[in-house]
């Protein structure tokens, strides 16, 4: 069976994590592919709120398995919260998740490096997580990484020690003030180790593989988002994977011709978290007000979003980096009781009008042509048939649905499990 992929198509934050537990009922094995706890994907359901950071999305219901994958960096700490937390919820999640040998660790001082580097470039920072991910996927592509399947040979605290203490010369190399105790970091994190020991570690490309041969369907979940991808994002203001359809191939070990659906999720509107061009940014009342009611704050790092209208250029990239067959528009019942609104349709870019995404997004050189939809004032909270739903707000969708040339599939009317309309 094909495997199906789910992406942000925007800088994250679009409603993944709603959307994977609305989904997987239907899949068998939901996989997390790449990044890692700078991820925030919440769920809503019997009136509570949970937040996933590396455990994958399905993990709430019974009968699905919840594959971490090799693309994936693990903090273990993190990782240890997170098992935690699903015991308190008496969530059984010991023979539903699997966790990939080639997975990389982040090690604590991946963690200091991250905050030294950032505050090395000053105004010029990313505006990570801080969760230690970049210097992480670093140690990947320099083939220093510890992996997963490390942890269970008997010399790799030799291994970690090497590394701990380069990472010590390296921020001592950053100049930076960075106040830190390795040693207590250190504890925490070999505990954390032996509590990831007692999970199931998999060969998970051989897992994933005789799966699909075996006729299982799996649900791949992208983290962050399409403008956030290490290749095609607004670098250097990304994260350091590809969060792009290619990276669940990469992420997975799925071979490309087995990919089957690609769900693209993005908000009625947009939102940014950390540094970097927005072209379509609002400092407004409408941006706050979108940010009020959308409650735009990091799921992660609780930092206030940047809010913004929804910009077709930058969508529509993003639909052909990773082929999108269905779309997913969520938080439309944010809109409502806005006049008007507004989609950036083309950029004025030095001068000229341009319909693609360009090279250099900076605000120096771009700025947004908008095309106006009259609002709507219903309330869409509560609806639950695609018949309820407001002339204007249908327009906004068969604008969307022609320009994009892709059906949307789901409106997501708020963040209940519940609250999702098919269509
Ligand atoms: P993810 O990282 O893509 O999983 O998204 P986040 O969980 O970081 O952010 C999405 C936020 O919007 C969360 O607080 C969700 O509970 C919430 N949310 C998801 N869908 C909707 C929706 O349709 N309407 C509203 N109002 N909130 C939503
Ligand atoms: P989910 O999966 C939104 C952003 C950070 C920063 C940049 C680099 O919840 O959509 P990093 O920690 O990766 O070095 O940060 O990427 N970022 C996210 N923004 N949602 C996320 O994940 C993000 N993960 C990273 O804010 O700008
Ligand atoms: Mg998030």
């Amino acid at each position: 069976m094909a495997v199906d992929l789910l992406l942000g198509l925007q800088w994250g934050d679009e409603g993944k994590g709603k959307i994977v537990d609305v989904l997987t009922s239907k899949y068998d094995i939901i996989a997390r592919f790449q990044g890692g706890p700078n991820a925030g994907h919440t769920l809503v359901f019997n009136g509570k709120k949970h937040v996933l950071h590396t455990i994958p999305s399905g993990i709430f219901h019974e009968d699905a398995m919840n594959v971490v994958g090799n693309g994936v960096v693990i903090d273990p700490v993190i990782f240890k919260k997170e098992l935690d937390k699903l015991e308190e919820q008496d969530v059984n999640y010991r023979k539903v998740l699997l966790i990939s040998r080639k997975a990389h660790l982040i090690l604590p001082t991946h963690r200091l490096l991250d905050a030294a580097s950032e505050a090395s470039k000053g105004k010029a920072k990313i505006g990570s997580t801080l969760k230690g991910i970049g210097p992480t996927y670093m140690d990947k592509t320099g083939r220093n990484g510890i992996r997963v399947g490390d942890i269970e040979l008997a010399d790799w605290k030799k291994k970690y020690r090497a590394l701990a203490n380069k990472h010590q010369a390296m921020i001592d190399f950053y100049d930076v003030d960075i106040q830190y105790d390795l040693e207590d970091l250190e504890k925490d994190f070999f505990e954390a180790i032996e509590v990831l020991k007692s999970l199931t570690f998999i060969d998970s490309e051989e897992y994933v593989f005789q799966a699909i041969k075996s006729g299982q369907s799996i649900l791949a979940e992208g983290a962050q988002g399409s403008l956030l991808d290490i290749d095609f994002g607004t670098y250097p203001y990304v994260t350091s994977s590809n969060t792009t359809a290619a990276g669940a191939c990469t992420g997975l070990g799925i071979a490309p011709n087995k990919v089957g659906e690609v769900y693209g999720i993005f908000k009625a509107y947009t939102t940014r978290v950390g540094s970097g061009p927005f072209p379509t940014e609002l400092f407004d009342e409408d941006g706050e007000t979108m940010g009020r009611v959308g409650h735009e704050f990091g799921a992660t790092t609780g930092r206030p979003r940047r809010c913004g209208w929804l910009d077709l250029v930058a969508l529509k990239y993003a639909c052909q980096v990773n082929g999108v067959t269905q779309l997913m528009m969520m938080k439309g019942d944010v809109l409502s009781g806005f006049k008007t609104l507004k989609v950036c349709t083309a950029y004025k870019y030095k001068g000229e009008t341009i319909w693609h995404l360009p090279y250099n997004i900076e605000e120096d050189n771009i700025s947004p042509i908008y095309t106006e939809f009259k609002g709507w004032k219903e309330d869409l909270t509560k609806m639950t048939d695609e018949s309820e739903l407001p002339k204007e707000l249908n327009d906004y969708i068969a604008f969307l649905e022609k320009e994009l040339g892709i059906p949307i599939k789901i409106v997501s009317v708020g963040p209940d499990r519940k609250q999702t309309i098919f269509r």
